[in-house]
């Protein structure tokens, strides 16, 4: 086990699947105390348990993004159960029902807008006033390319996401002198789960897709995890405010 991380204390959101287990795992392989926050105790376990079966420590913090008041109670269980709170991976997020713009409800785009913007602005807050009460820290937002150029059908995950970059670039600029540091990584199109459901069982679909990615594949939940441990470790220290592109090339241009 590489030890990176030893006497940190990470908190991922989404821990149970994709994105957020994927980096759940490596943040506990590199030796952080990982609050593995999610709705579903019983996929979460999966998670404490390989982290724990590999040699380090984890425990499940449940949370439903769309509650204030269960955002504000992550954080201070993730500092009563390992005494501090030092990165936090605010990847938790829901992709949206894909309609024309002007066929969208204003129901689905406040539950998108909450889930994916809102609750990410609350996290911060919490996030940001442990870390001010201690030596600072690191906080890493999972963006995606759509926080940079729209996603069709998609207006509501696309604002929230245009949106979370500029939450990142604010706390960063607010907070440098405080040693907290903000970032924000863009996505490209990652095998999780929901990206599976985005594409449906239709093959055709999905072999249109591979044959636009400049690599022919799509990225690994993994890709996106060494990304948001390194913008976490000190080899970044001195990068904040950054937004992160990691798509494997196609947004290049
Ligand atoms: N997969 C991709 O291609 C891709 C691309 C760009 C950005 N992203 C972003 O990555 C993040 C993770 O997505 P993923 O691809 O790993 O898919 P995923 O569906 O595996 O992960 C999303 C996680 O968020 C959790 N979640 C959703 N609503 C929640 C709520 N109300 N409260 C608590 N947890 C909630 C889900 O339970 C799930 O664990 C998302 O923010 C997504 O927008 C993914």
């Amino acid at each position: 086990m590489s030890t990176g991380f030893k006497g940190k204390v990470a908190l991922v959101t989404g821990a149970s699947t994709g994105i957020g287990r994927a980096t759940a795992l490596l943040f506990g392989q590199r030796g952080a105390a990982v609050a593995v926050v999610a709705r579903d105790p019983v996929k979460a376990a999966l998670v404490v348990d390989e982290i724990r079966a590999a040699g380090g420590e984890a425990a499940f913090i449940g949370a439903d993004m769309r509650e204030p008041g269960d955002i504000a109670a992550m954080v201070a269980q993730t500092v009563k159960r390992f005494g501090g709170l030092h990165c936090a991976f605010n990847n938790a997020g829901v992709n949206g029902i894909a309609a024309p713009f002007h066929e969208q409800t204003l129901a689905e785009f406040e539950r998108v807008v909450q889930v994916n913007l809102t609750s990410v602005f609350l996290c911060m807050q919490h996030e940001i006033r442990h870390m001010l009460g201690a030596a600072g820290g690191v906080i890493v937002n999972n963006c995606s390319g759509a926080g940079l150029i729209p996603a069709p059908e998609l207006p509501h995950y696309t604002a929230a996401k245009h949106g979370l970059l500029g939450l990142a670039k604010v706390a960063a600029k607010e907070y440098a002198n405080r040693n907290i540091r903000v970032n924000s990584i863009c996505p490209g199109v990652i095998d999780t789960p929901m990206m599976q459901a985005h594409l449906g069982q239709d093959s055709g679909t999905i072999d249109a897709l591979l044959a636009q990615l400049p690599g022919k594949r799509m990225g690994r939940p993994e890709d996106i995890a060494r990304a948001a441990v390194w913008l976490c470790s000190d080899d970044a220290a001195y990068v904040s405010g950054d937004t992160m592109v990691v798509d494997g090339g196609l947004m290049a241009h």
